[in-house]
Parts: structure tokens; sequence; C-alpha cells
């Protein structure tokens, strides 16, 4: 059972004609934006923006229209993947590297759908490391800032060479343990110079659908 799969499509039909749509990054929405480009051969009438240089190739490859983001001031939706999620919706993302573009898309969407396998749905979030995006310039100062909030920075790798985002930063890969107020947290973190974003996406989440092994899907909404 592709529990990522059947969460994505379940996802995608929120998505109604004329819609302006937001793309996610990863292996889960990988499989929306499959089923968006059947519906869009099928006929259906959007215009779409995405978070990242892969999903943009894999839209363009199957022909869903996309568009600059000059040309649109909001997205109706935007359907992505998570790392974490817990049941007020609070997140944890980047694990694909994206989490700035994902963020500011997400912040310009009336509906964020976040679809996910049960594995990722999480009692207290912290058991994936939580990625930050770093500016390159003295990159060693601000993960020493970041160990100071209790936590073991990593820098990504991608093979022998770090890690780079699409916008030409480092990620660090922040092991906090239990995290046990998020909103704290990310003040905290915005605070250090040299972080341009972080992965802990909090009141931006309105829905989950949640792909389960028995081939199920839970819906949750943010209360
Ligand atoms: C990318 C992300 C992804 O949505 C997140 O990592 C989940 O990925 P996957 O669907 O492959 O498990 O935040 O930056």
């Amino acid at each position: 059972m592709n529990m990522k799969r059947i969460s994505a499509e379940r996802a995608v039909q929120y998505i109604k004609d004329g819609m302006k749509v937001g793309l996610g990054t990863g292996s889960t929405a990988y499989w929306a934006i499959q089923k968006i480009g059947e519906r869009v051969k099928e006929g259906l009438s959007i215009q779409a923006v995405a978070t990242s240089k892969a999903s943009e190739r894999h839209a363009a490859e199957l022909g869903i229209p996309l568009i600059p983001f000059s040309q649109i001031e909001h997205l109706d939706v935007t359907i992505d993947g998570a790392d974490e999620l817990d049941s007020h919706l609070q997140l944890i993302k980047g694990g694909g590297g994206a989490l700035l573009r994902e963020k500011i898309v997400a912040f310009h969407s009336h509906k964020l759908i976040i679809i996910a396998d049960e594995s990722k749905f999480v009692d207290k979030l912290g058991r994936f490391p939580l990625p930050v995006e770093v500016i390159p310039f003295a990159v060693e100062w601000t993960l020493h800032s970041l160990q100071q909030l209790g936590c073991r920075p990593q820098l990504r790798t991608d093979g022998e060479k770090l890690f780079v985002t699409d916008n030409g930063n480092y990620i660090a890969d922040c092991q906090f343990g239990s995290i046990d107020s998020p909103t704290d947290l990310q003040k905290q973190i915005s605070g250090i110079p040299g972080i341009v974003d972080h992965g802990l996406f909090i009141g931006l989440a309105d829905v989950a659908v949640i792909g389960h092994s028995d081939g199920s899907v839970a819906i949750v909404e943010r209360k």
C-alpha cells in the first residue's frame, strides 16, 4: 500500500477549476503533482507555482500551466508534504531542503493541505531533526548560536559536498529531541542572524490528509 500516494490523490480532490495552486516538494508531493498532471490532461484548468526547481520541472513535464509569482497575488490552495505533524497541525518541514520556498508559498495560500503517511503523525514534534536554512557567511558562528539553544546542529551534506538549497544556502539539521514549545523555539531561532528560515510551520496548515497502511485516509482539520 503506497500511503503517500493515497493521501496525495485524496488531497488533489480539493482542487477545482480556475484555482491557483501551490505545488509542494518531496516524495509525497510527487504523487500530488502526478495526479494534478492527469487531471490537467483531462481538462482541469488551473495555474500553478512550484516550491522547488525539482517540482517545477516535474510540473512542466506533465504540462501543468506554471505562472510567474508576479502575476498572482495569492494561491487558493497548496498541497505539500511534511516530515512531522501533530494534532494541532504544527509541522516540521525541510527534509527535502525546500523549506524557505515552501514557507513563502504556504504563507500566501488560502488553504495549506498537508499530505503524509501515518508515520509522520506524532504526539510531539522533535524526533525529526529540525532543518534550518543558514547563510554560508560565518556559518560556524550561526551553528554555535543554534547549539546554544540546546540542539546538535549538523550541516547537511550531498555526497562529499555540503548540500546547497535552491537559494544558494546551507541546511543545518538540528536534533532538539522533543520540542515542548514550537512557538517559543521558532522565536528563538528567528532571532539568530544568519538564519534565513527554519522548518517549523506553526499556524500555517489548515488540513492534513493522512494515508494509512490499511488504505484508509484520515482528514485532520486545524482547530
Ligand atoms: C521538503 C519537505 C517535504 O515536504 C518533506 O521533507 C516530506 O518529504 P517526503 O514527502 O519525501 O517524505 O518539507 O523540503
